[in-house]
């Protein structure tokens, strides 16, 4: 009886393992829900502290407003930002299976899903950046925990 309760414990652990790597992933492969574009992944993640017009917030934190924030202005700030948080902020690119995502509660975006997000955020709220940030831009720069 002791002996198929331990056996229970390691079988546990492999179970949960990919239930939670699946859910600490937003999806982005074609066949999952394929949420790409910058404004579905604001509204779905951002917005909960950035607020929906990217005024930000003052309460329990400080929640900086996006709309009319010159710190946008070079785009490797916000991409980096995105990548690997900041101070409140979790950050967003972790691997897909990283163990950290729950801990931090947080989830993995693409590179792809990050310059979606930056490019919106760029040119939404009053903020006019022209140039806009590539798949390619974003996966040159550091991602934590990526060795
Ligand atoms: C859990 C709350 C939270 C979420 C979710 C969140 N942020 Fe933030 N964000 C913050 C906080 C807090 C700061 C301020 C960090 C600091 O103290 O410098 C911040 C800062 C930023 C900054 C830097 C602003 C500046 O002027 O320095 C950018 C850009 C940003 N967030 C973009 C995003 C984007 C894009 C998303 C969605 C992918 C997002 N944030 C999701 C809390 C959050």
């Amino acid at each position: 009886m002791r002996r198929t309760l331990l056996w229970l414990i390691p079988m546990l652990c492999l179970w949960l393992v990919p239930a939670f790597a699946d859910d600490s992933s937003f999806p982005d492969t074609p066949g999952q829900d394929p949420v790409q574009s910058g404004e579905q992944i604001y509204m779905q993640i951002c917005q909960g502290c950035h607020m929906p017009a990217g005024q930000g917030a003052v309460g329990a934190g400080h929640y900086p407003a996006l709309g009319g924030d010159a710190a946008l202005a070079a785009w490797k700030y916000p991409v980096l930002t995105v990548l690997g948080g900041r101070h409140g902020m979790p950050p967003f690119g972790l691997p897909a299976t990283s163990l950290a995502l729950q801990e931090l509660r947080t989830v993995h975006l693409s590179d792809a899903q990050i310059a979606n997000v930056v490019n919106y955020i760029r040119t939404s709220f009053g903020n006019h950046y022209p140039d806009m940030v590539s798949e390619a831009q974003v996966a040159a720069l550091p991602h934590p925990g990526r060795r």
